[in-house]
């Protein structure tokens, strides 16, 4: 039986342990684990789908982070209380950090999952420390290596193709967690300095959408997507065609999930290469995004 095969069979989340060389997990012993924590309310950002996927495998309707922000009552209690996000320069996007500092969470057991690309650099560490900041203690934070959407570094097509070991790291995370370890993930590049994190970060964080996102309107077909994945909803259809503006969450959900590729960047290093989480359609990043 080959991968694909497997994945289909067993469902992703049993897949993946079967995949780590484990003892093998069936998908019922896996759905058992998740009984066992009475109620898990798992809470997630994306743009391209990867921190979608693996909040998907701790739980069956997780919660958008940007749709919970709507809400006027931002109290949550449970057994068992998640956040799964990328990395944005070693540290939460800013509508992650939003949401932290105007919820209230209540849980004997608090993880977060952090979704990163290439260098998580310190990002459990910085994560754990501005949750505890907010009054948000997690019991267990780590990082988990997947496809790197950042355009002005990464080619997609190369990306892709990069084993990540994703599947066995998942694996993993979901064993450590259903045991309920206490655990923050080390930083993997010790030379990285306060001061380089922060300048990265304020170049990501203090821009417009007019000041990042280049549109050629040439290639426009306004079927409205980008007005529909900007977590921010700074993109509208007008009489004059495509307009944005507003503080940029820099998730570049606009450009990844246009298939016209009419959105890009000033620099990027593949025009031409798109990416969203294969197993994530875009009407979910739609559901998860839309203002
Ligand atoms: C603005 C921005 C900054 C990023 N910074 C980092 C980083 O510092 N380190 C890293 O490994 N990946 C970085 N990435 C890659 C993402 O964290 C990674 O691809 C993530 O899994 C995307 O999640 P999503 O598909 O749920 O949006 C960055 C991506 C963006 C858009």
């Amino acid at each position: 039986m080959d991968r694909r095969q497997a994945l289909k069979l067993l469902g992703v989340t049993a897949a993946t342990v079967f995949m780590a060389g484990k003892a093998p997990k069936t998908h019922a012993a896996l759905l058992e684990d998740r009984a066992k924590d009475k109620k898990r309310l798992v809470f997630y950002f994306t743009a391209t789908g990867n921190s979608l996927f693996i909040a998907k495998q701790f739980s069956d309707s997780p919660l958008s982070i940007p749709q919970e922000l709507k809400k006027s009552d931002l109290v949550y209690e449970a057994d068992v209380i998640g956040f799964i996000f990328p990395d944005y320069a070693a540290a939460a996007p800013m509508i992650v950090r939003e949401f932290i500092e105007k919820a209230q969470f209540k849980a004997p057991y608090i993880f977060s999952v952090i979704t990163f690309g290439n260098a998580s650099v310190n990002v459990a560490e910085w994560w754990d420390k501005f949750a505890t900041g907010q009054g948000l203690k997690n019991n267990y934070v780590n990082h988990i290596l997947m496809v790197d959407n950042y355009l002005p570094v990464f080619d997609m097509k190369e990306q892709i193709i990069i084993d990540k070991k994703t599947d066995e790291n998942l694996a993993k995370i979901i064993g450590d967690i259903s045991t309920h370890k206490d655990y923050v993930a080390p930083s993997d590049m010790g030379w990285f300095r306060e001061d380089m994190l922060k300048n990265m970060q304020d170049m990501h964080f203090s821009q417009t959408s007019e000041q990042l996102i280049k549109l050629d309107a040439s290639k426009c077909i306004e079927c409205s997507t980008c007005t529909k994945v900007c977590p921010r909803g700074n993109f509208r259809l007008t009489d004059n065609g495509l307009e944005y503006s507003g503080k940029c969450e820099f998730c570049l959900a606009c450009i990844h999930n246009c298939a016209q590729h009419a959105l890009s960047l000033e620099r990027e290093r593949n025009k031409e290469a798109r990416y969203r989480h294969p197993e994530i359609s875009l009407n979910e990043i739609i559901r998860s995004n839309q203002q």
